[in-house]
């Protein structure tokens, strides 16, 4: 197995099994049909990218009924505004000649704010059904993978960009060369290309194995950002760590000695260190967890099931795919899972084919159990479903554990 920044020879950590698509809600009629891939992941030593092996094809997991639309989470909603004011005040000052690209809009979640203020902005995004929200949201949005085509396609009619940023976007991305050619090519000389995504050290701390899954070929890390970007001339100056879904780190880059290097980043480097981000038996470890956690929520599930109480799910996430097929929970367990996505509703959950009700139905009922899918949004969640304890439920959550709350 070669890497896939460095080529050099990689190791595998551990499977996950025969996974399908994570956004992949189907109704009953597809369930013959359905793809699946083998979750297998591994480290490269050399360039200390977390990995995986296989990734299903693109236009299978983004298409035109994408299952994910980032605007169902209010604190995410305020999370992005913030995101746009923290450009707007700091990097967007002369707003006259100003270009923002964001990479992966969805619905707009974060550009809406930038065009609202007059700023020139493009958003590219293949999932032409989040697109179409983003345009109504008064976002200019193509319907477009990013890639070096789409770069030269802009730059056709738009001049160069101050900033280039993308949320939960990056780590879907398996050429990573193509992405910083194609950034190479659209930044101003001074301008600045930042992202965001799930981070290694944190998915490793709390075991949060439910951020592997088709969407994020890879788990980044300081040292593996810069490495990987390292070898196409661009330079991280900066980075933050974010609360954002189960933890996340934001990496600015500019072009190879355009800024000066914030001490962030080597305090970050240093801390990677004692964690062993870059070391394998840091994984081995993490492999031994997985399995814990795996056998600790079967158990409970059972448990319950004997004692003969009702258990559904909160919020039917891409991350629950991995959960669900890994731990083989079928409907047996978890009788079905409320969401908030209309998309969702009717449909039933890929691989375990566990019904998905609207959340209207989990507030008539009255469940014993909760099981939290949602955990990354837990703050927002348990704020509004004071009820659902009131009335006796309780919840069970597996990060950085299995318990019931
Ligand atoms: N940025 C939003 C956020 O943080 O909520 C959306 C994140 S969502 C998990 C990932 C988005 O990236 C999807 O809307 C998907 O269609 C888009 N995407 C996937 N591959 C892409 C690519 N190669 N170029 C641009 N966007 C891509
Ligand atoms: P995410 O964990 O990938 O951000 O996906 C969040 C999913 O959780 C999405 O399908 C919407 C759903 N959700 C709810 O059902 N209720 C909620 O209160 C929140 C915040 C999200
Ligand atoms: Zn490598």
């Amino acid at each position: 197995m070669k890497c896939r920044v460095c080529s050099k020879n990689i190791e595998s950590i551990m499977s996950f099994g025969s996974m399908p698509i994570a956004n992949g809600f189907l109704s009953l009629d597809k369930f013959k049909n359905e793809y699946f891939f083998e979750l297998n992941t591994a480290f490269c030593m050399n360039c200390k990218m977390f990995q995986l092996v296989d990734q299903p094809d693109p236009k299978m997991m983004f298409h035109d009924s994408y299952a994910f639309f980032s605007s169902t989470s209010r604190k995410m909603e305020e999370y992005f505004k913030n995101v746009a004011e923290h450009f707007m005040n700091n990097y967007l000052r002369n707003t006259e000649n100003a270009f923002v690209i964001e990479i992966g809009c969805n619905d707009g979640i974060m550009l809406k704010h930038i065009s609202n203020r007059g700023i020139k902005h493009l958003g590219i995004e293949p999932s032409s059904n989040v697109a179409e929200v983003a345009k109504q949201n008064g976002v200019n949005a193509i319907t477009s993978f990013f890639n070096e085509e789409t770069a030269a396609y802009i730059l056709e009619s738009n001049n160069h960009a101050d900033i280039i940023f993308a949320a939960n976007v990056m780590c879907h991305i398996p050429d990573i060369h193509s992405v910083a050619r194609s950034v190479n090519l659209l930044l101003k000389e001074n301008g600045i290309f930042v992202f965001e995504d799930p981070y290694l050290g944190d998915v490793l701390q709390k075991t949060s194995y439910d951020q592997i899954y088709d969407e994020h070929v890879y788990l980044f890390s300081v040292h593996s950002i810069t490495n990987a970007f390292g070898l196409n001339n661009l330079e991280v100056f900066h980075v933050e760590p974010q609360l954002t879904h189960g933890g996340s780190m934001r990496y600015y880059l500019c072009r190879r000695g355009s800024k000066d290097i914030n001490i962030s980043v080597t305090k970050q480097l240093k801390k990677e260190k004692e964690l062993g981000l870059d070391k394998f038996q840091t994984f081995q470890k993490f492999k031994l967890n997985c399995e814990q956690n795996k056998n600790d929520l079967i158990k409970l599930l059972n448990k319950l099931k004997e004692d003969g109480k009702r258990v559904v799910g909160y919020a039917a996430t891409s991350k629950s795919t991995t959960i669900l097929n890994y731990c083989g929970i079928d409907s047996s367990l978890i009788e079905y899972i409320s969401d908030t996505t209309p998309i969702k509703y009717g449909k039933f959950t890929p691989g375990s084919h566990i019904p998905v009700k609207s959340y209207e139905e989990f507030k008539k009922d009255k469940p014993d159990y909760a099981v939290l899918f949602a955990w990354n949004h837990s703050n927002e969640i348990f704020e509004k479903e004071c009820d659902f304890l009131k009335n006796g439920g309780n919840w069970i959550v597996f990060v950085p554990e299995v318990k019931i709350l």
